[in-house]
């Protein structure tokens, strides 16, 4: 185990993922339209990022609109399209002040031109902000990800410049988006259900998972403290024994 798996048992997570579910009942459970789920849930959204940028948490990943999504009724999906263009042109300033860089990750050829847009202007804004980077996953899969990394590892092997031998782990994980910043380390899903639904698949390989009741609008910052707290309790061993965990933690307080 290296100092750096072993930092990660008393630190704060480096990078969190969210699945936000849950505006669509929060929505109906007031007699409100879904779409009115979605609009509250832009201001979780900004309170996650805020308590991010207040803790130092410097990778936070977002789930807003999942390759399966485009199943959803015409209307609510043509309405969550008008929201993050919407949000996109609203927030991309305040971002951008609070020293927070955008990241798209997903296919985003699917968009229509002026959502590709305004994704490309927003990212080219922020992209030198080194407070937080906010992954927001749209149109994205995590079989998609992985498929991804796989065909521009074909290419390479199809062009000459690659053995099928050479391809490893390290290798392919160069090509799975977000490879640049930290592991992912704490994967949270709101509104009750247990499953992570295609999220993240390869990045989520040594993630802690924390599923929440809470629906989407209502994560707040004392529900976003309660699970880092639980996150801080875990024991990570990265296939360890506890023993040995807790014999290398002893060690890093040693002296101190
Ligand atoms: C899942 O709840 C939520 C979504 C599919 C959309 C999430 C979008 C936002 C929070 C707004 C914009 C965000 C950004 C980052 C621009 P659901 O509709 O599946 O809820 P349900 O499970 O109660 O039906």
């Amino acid at each position: 185990m290296t100092e750096e798996t072993q930092a990660f048992n008393s630190a704060l997570p480096q990078h969190v993922g969210i699945i936000m579910d849950g505006n669509g009942r929060w929505a109906e459970r007031q007699g409100k339209p879904r779409v009115w789920g979605h609009k509250k849930g832009v201001d979780a959204v900004r309170k996650a990022v805020s308590f991010c940028r207040k803790l130092g948490i410097p990778s936070l990943t977002l789930f807003a609109f999942s390759s399966e999504n485009w199943r959803r009724p015409e209307d609510e999906v043509s309405s969550l399209m008008q929201l993050f263009l919407f949000v996109l042109q609203q927030e991309v300033k305040v971002l951008h002040k609070n020293q927070v860089r955008l990241n798209i990750i997903g296919d985003l050829s699917r968009f229509s031109p002026g959502l590709q847009e305004s994704i490309a202007k927003a990212q080219a804004l922020t992209a030198g902000n080194t407070g937080l980077t906010l992954n927001v996953a749209a149109n994205y899969g995590g079989r998609w990800d992985i498929a991804n990394a796989a065909q521009q590892l074909a290419q390479q092997v199809a062009n000459g410049t690659l053995q099928p031998a050479e391809i490893t782990e390290q290798l392919l994980s160069q090509h799975i988006q977000m490879h640049d910043q930290p592991e992912l380390d704490l994967m949270i899903r709101t509104g009750g259900d247990i499953r992570i639904s295609n999220f993240l698949l390869w990045q989520a390989a040594y993630a802690e998972l924390c599923f929440l009741d809470t629906l989407w609008p209502d994560f707040d910052d004392q529900v976003f403290a309660d699970a880092i707290a639980s996150f801080v309790r875990r024991e990570r061993r990265f296939g360890c024994t506890g023993a040995q965990i807790r014999e290398l933690a002893a060690g890093s307080t040693e002296g101190q």
